[in-house]
């Protein structure tokens, strides 16, 4: 029906307006306000929509709180020291900083337990990417910025147990959310769809 097309034509518009204009905000350019409880909790719920093979939920988000900032540079910081026992103070004050960035900071961790022979670990994955990528999209729609970063240390057992992860978890990324103080940079140039699709040739 005309009625409907011209509601899904609306729908598809927003949804690639939505799509084009989102970039990357580093965390160092997101200032407070944050999302407040209720726009984290639709942020989240976007993210819970990502395609999920059997419904494993293979992800979940930590949440750290403002006051939990200096123990996260803590773990930064003997992070940096496993790293480079020789670190100069400025690389310590460097990877203590981070910790601080953004005003809502999220830690995603990957669940790739093997608890479901038909679901390997690429897609489990491939559920946290699609989970990060809707969380990203909601946060634009609602008006924030965003950005994942990871870095060494999130890769590494000791923050993997100062973080109180199971066994079959791994640190992914951190998620910062908040509100841009200035105009997000475009970082990747995006790619057109012949670079990207091509037709199956035998
Ligand atoms: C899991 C993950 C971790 C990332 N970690 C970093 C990082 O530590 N530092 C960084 O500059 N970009 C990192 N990126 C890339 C940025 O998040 C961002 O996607 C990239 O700069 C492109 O910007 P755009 O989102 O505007 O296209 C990461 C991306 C992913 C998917």
């Amino acid at each position: 029906m005309a009625c409907d097309d011209d509601a899904n034509q609306d729908l598809a518009d927003l949804a690639l307006a939505l799509i084009h204009s989102r970039h990357s905000v580093a965390p160092k350019r997101l200032d407070a306000p944050g999302p407040s409880a209720a726009e984290l909790q639709t942020i989240v719920e976007a993210a819970a929509c990502a395609p999920d093979h059997h419904g494993l939920r293979p992800w979940r988000l930590v949440r750290i709180a403002d006051d939990q900032r200096d123990a996260l540079a803590d773990v930064f910081e003997a992070c940096a020291r496993d790293r480079a026992p020789d670190a100069s103070p400025a690389d310590i004050d460097r990877s203590r900083e981070k910790a601080y960035r953004a005003p809502t900071l999220l830690l995603a961790v990957l669940r790739l337990g093997a608890d479901d022979p038909d679901v390997p670990a690429t897609e489990r994955t491939l559920t946290l990417g699609a989970a990060l990528m809707n969380l990203l999209l909601a946060a634009h729609g609602l008006g924030f910025g965003a950005m994942l970063t990871s870095g060494h240390a999130v890769r590494t057992p000791r923050f993997a147990q100062a973080l109180a992860l199971a066994a079959d978890e791994q640190a992914v990324c951190f998620v910062s959310v908040g509100t841009p103080n200035g105009k997000a940079k475009v970082r990747n140039p995006r790619a057109s769809a012949h670079e990207l699709m091509s037709d199956w040739r035998r």
